[in-house]
C-alpha cells in the first residue's frame, strides 16, 4: 500500500485531555488516539497546531487508549502549543518510524533535553525484562532535567548518573563525561540514547572506541513523516522512515553528517 494511504497517515482530530509541566519549557501533552496508543518506544507521530503547523514529536508514552508527547518551547509551533489548554483540538498522524529493539542484560540510556522523553518510554518497558538499567542523564541546568524522579523509580537511585552544565544538580560537566569511564568500569549488553545530535555523535565515538553496540535515535527537519518528501534525509537514510532509531553500523555509515550539517528548510544544507 502507498504509504501515504496508510491508516497511520490519515489525520485524526482529537482533544488534548490532560497538560503536565514538566520543566519552565517543557510541558507534557496526553491526547486519545486509537493508533498512537499503540506505538512502540522511539517511534513518533506528527501533531497538527490548527493554523499553524504539524510537527514531529517522540512518543513518551503510550497505554490505555491515550498518548504522551513531552515538548520544548522553541519557535512558532510550539509555543502555540504552550499556549494551549486542555479541551483543545489538535491533529495527529502516526505512530511514524522504527522503534528501539528490545534487548536484555545489562542495558545503559544516556539521554540530553527532551530526548530523555523516548528513552523513558523506553526504560518502563524494559524494566520488567533486563537485569539492571542505568541512565545518564545531563542538562544545562538543574530546572531542565527531565523525569529524575520517574528515572530514579526506575533505575534504582544507585543507576541513575545526572549531569548538569552549570552545576545546580549531579556532576558539573557534559553527560557524556562520565559515560566513558562508566563503560571502563561496567559491563553492558546495549546503550541507547536520544538527545541533540552533537551528544549523539561524541556517544557515538565513545562507544565505537569500545566496539560496544548502539542504538539511537535521530532528529531531522520533517514535513512529510512518510518518507516521501527527502526533508529528513541523512547519507542515504530518511529518518522518518528507516528511523528515527539507528544502529552502530548505520551510523557508521553517516558518520561524515551526523553533528554536522543537515538539510534546512529550504533544502539547503546547514550546520546542526
Ligand atoms: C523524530 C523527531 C522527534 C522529535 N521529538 C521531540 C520531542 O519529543 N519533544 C520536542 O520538544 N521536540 C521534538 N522534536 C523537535 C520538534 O519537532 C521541533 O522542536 C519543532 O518542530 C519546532 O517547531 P517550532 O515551529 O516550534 O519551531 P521552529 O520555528 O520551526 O524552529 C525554531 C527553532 O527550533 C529548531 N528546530 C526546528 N525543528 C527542529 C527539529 N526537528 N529538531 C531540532 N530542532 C528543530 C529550528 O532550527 C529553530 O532554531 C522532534 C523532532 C523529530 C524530527
Ligand atoms: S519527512 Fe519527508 S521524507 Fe522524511
Amino acid at each position: 500500500m502507498s504509504a501515504w494511504l496508510t491508516a497511520a497517515n490519515t489525520l485524526r482530530t482529537t482533544e488534548i485531555v490532560q497538560i503536565r509541566t514538566e520543566s519552565p519549557t517543557v510541558k507534557t501533552y496526553v491526547l486519545p488516539d486509537r493508533l498512537c496508543c499503540k506505538a512502540k518506544p522511539g517511534q513518533f507521530l506528527m501533531l497538527w497546531i490548527p493554523g499553524i503547523d504539524e510537527i514531529p514529536l517522540s512518543i513518551m508514552e503510550a497505554k490505555n487508549g491515550l498518548v504522551s508527547v513531552s515538548v520544548k518551547v522553541v519557535g512558532d509551533a510550539t509555543r502555540h502549543l504552550h499556549g494551549m489548554e486542555a479541551g483543545a483540538t489538535v491533529g495527529v498522524r502516526g505512530p511514524f518510524g522504527n522503534s528501539f529493539t528490545e534487548s536484555r542484560g545489562r542495558i545503559l540510556l544516556v539521554g540530553g533535553g527532551t530526548g530523555v522523553a523516548p528513552l523513558l518510554f523506553l526504560a518502563r518497558q524494559l524494566s520488567a525484562k533486563t537485569e539492571r538499567l542505568s541512565f545518564v542523564e545531563g542538562a544545562k541546568t538543574k530546572d531542565e532535567l527531565l523525569f529524575v524522579r520517574e528515572l530514579g523509580g526506575i533505575c534504582n537511585e544507585k543507576s541513575l548518573i545526572t549531569t548538569t552544565e552549570d552545576g545546580t544538580a549531579g556532576l558539573q560537566c557534559l553527560v557524556t563525561e562520565p559515560l566513558a569511564s562508566l563503560l571502563d568500569r561496567e559491563h553492558f549488553d546495549m546503550i541507547y540514547t536520544c538527545g541533540p545530535e552533537v551528544m549523539v555523535k561524541k556517544i557515538f565515538e565513545i562507544t565505537e572506541q569500545r566496539k560496544l553496540p548502539l542504538e539511537a535515535s535521530l532528529e531531522r527537519l520533517m514535513r512529510c513523516g512518510i518518507g516521501l518528501c527527502g526533508s529528513c534525509m541523512i547519507g542515504k537514510y530518511r529518518v522518518c522512515r528507516d528511523g528515527p532509531v539507528f544502529t552502530a553500523a548505520q551510523l557508521r555509515e553517516v558518520k561524515d553528517e551526523l553533528g554536522v550539517s543537515k538539510l534546512g528548510f529550504d533544502g539547503s544544507r546547514i550546520p546542526v
